[in-house]
């Protein structure tokens, strides 16, 4: 008897696997491997998400109007044309699979984000990776691997895990080399957190052309994770497109109200910004005075080299285990191609406080 068989490249797939969230004999867990917002959601997105209990036998607005309208007033975008999602992740995978299938190509940053290969692979497609520069997306690699079978490019910016970002003439650059008929997908879920004079979201140049869509999450700065709530900003077309194939409640009624609370919050939403780049910039500070070396970040994680010589994972890794002893988790990166990093989440001063101790630990017995 034959077995259901799955669509091809579903098998190619290695399943995305999270930051651990647990630490077993910890007394107290302090949880930076997920690059959740530090401060938490703002307690108007909790009092938004409490009310709405009372309703949650009603199916949600499937077009999550009130806050699409939201989002466009706070961004100063074209409501019509955002899309929410069941977290970016669901709207990263429905672009994907959208626009690409078997036989085209999804082409991204050798280091980025971790989900573009994954869709990619669903769509049937066959994902690309372009090489950086030092831990830096390459736009000349990227538009060097560009061919007639490539259909979606995609960029996190700024991306997770190395927290480097292009500025806005690269991103132009970037898109000026595509041709018309390959969407350019720009997942801008750390922008609340840069404040680079040169940097854009990406939303301007959706606003001029009809092939690029930006794609937002609540679920960073606004901590907000476990309600799953992303969104697109897109061209009119690939708004079309987005509607037709989403599903027609794709949105819980929860996570409707408290993104759109949180987003009204400016005065938290700033509080967190500025607690992100105050201990960002003393973290990274301390984390360089004991001799190891912290990649440039504008997002709210960095990423911290071991050495790069034979045995390196084994120092990330016992670096990694020494903290997980004292209840801190960080994000091991071998799934990234970079085994000899780890990636630490910015948070309370406290937790801040309690991994610069650990590595200071590690780095004193090594
Ligand atoms: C660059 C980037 N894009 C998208 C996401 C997905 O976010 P979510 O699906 O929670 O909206 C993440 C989460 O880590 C990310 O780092």
């Amino acid at each position: 008897m034959s077995a259901p068989v799955p669509n091809p490249g579903i098998l190619d797939i290695h399943a995305y696997v999270g930051g651990e969230a647990h630490a077993p004999g910890a007394s107290r867990l302090i949880r930076l491997a997920s690059n959740e917002g530090a401060l938490g959601p703002s307690p108007k997105a909790i009092a938004a998400y409490k009310a709405v209990a009372e309703q949650i036998h009603r199916y949600p607005d499937g077009g999550s109007s009130a806050l699409r309208a939201g989002l466009g007033r706070r961004f100063g975008l074209d409501a019509g044309r955002i899309v929410c999602g069941n977290g970016s992740d669901d709207v990263l995978q429905l672009l994907t699979r959208a626009y690409a299938g078997t036989g085209d190509e999804v082409l991204h940053s050798v280091h980025g984000f971790a989900i573009y290969p994954i869709s990619a692979r669903f769509a049937g497609a066959t994902p690309v990776a372009a090489p950086e520069c030092g831990l830096k997306t390459d736009v000349d690699a990227m538009l060097a691997r560009v061919t007639p079978r490539t259909r979606v490019v995609f960029i996190a910016n700024p991306n997770n895990p190395t927290g480097s970002y292009l500025d806005k003439a690269e991103l132009r650059r970037l898109h000026a080399g595509l041709p018309e008929n390959v969407l350019l997908v720009i997942d801008a879920a750390y922008a609340e957190y840069v404040d680079a004079a040169d940097y854009t979201d990406g939303s301007d140049l959706v606003d001029e052309f009809s092939n690029v869509v930006m794609t937002r999450t609540f679920s960073k700065i606004f901590a907000l994770g476990g309600l799953r709530l992303g969104w697109a900003y897109c061209p009119a077309a690939v708004a079309d497109v987005l509607n037709r194939v989403r599903g027609p409640f794709n949105v819980a009624s929860s996570a409707q109200a408290a993104g759109l609370a949180a987003l009204e919050d400016t005065e938290f939403l700033e509080r967190s910004r500025r607690h992100n780049a105050q201990w960002r910039e003393w973290f990274v500070g301390q984390v360089r005075d004991l001799g190891l070396v912290v990649h440039p970040s504008v997002a709210n994680f960095v990423l911290i080299s071991f050495a790069e010589q034979p045995g390196d994972r084994a120092d990330a890794e016992g670096a990694r285990q020494l903290l997980k002893s004292r209840g801190i988790l960080v994000r091991q990166m071998g799934s990234y191609g970079l085994p000899h990093c780890l990636r630490v989440t910015i948070g309370l001063e406290d937790e801040m406080r309690a991994v610069v101790a650990g590595l200071a630990d590690w780095v004193a017995g090594k």
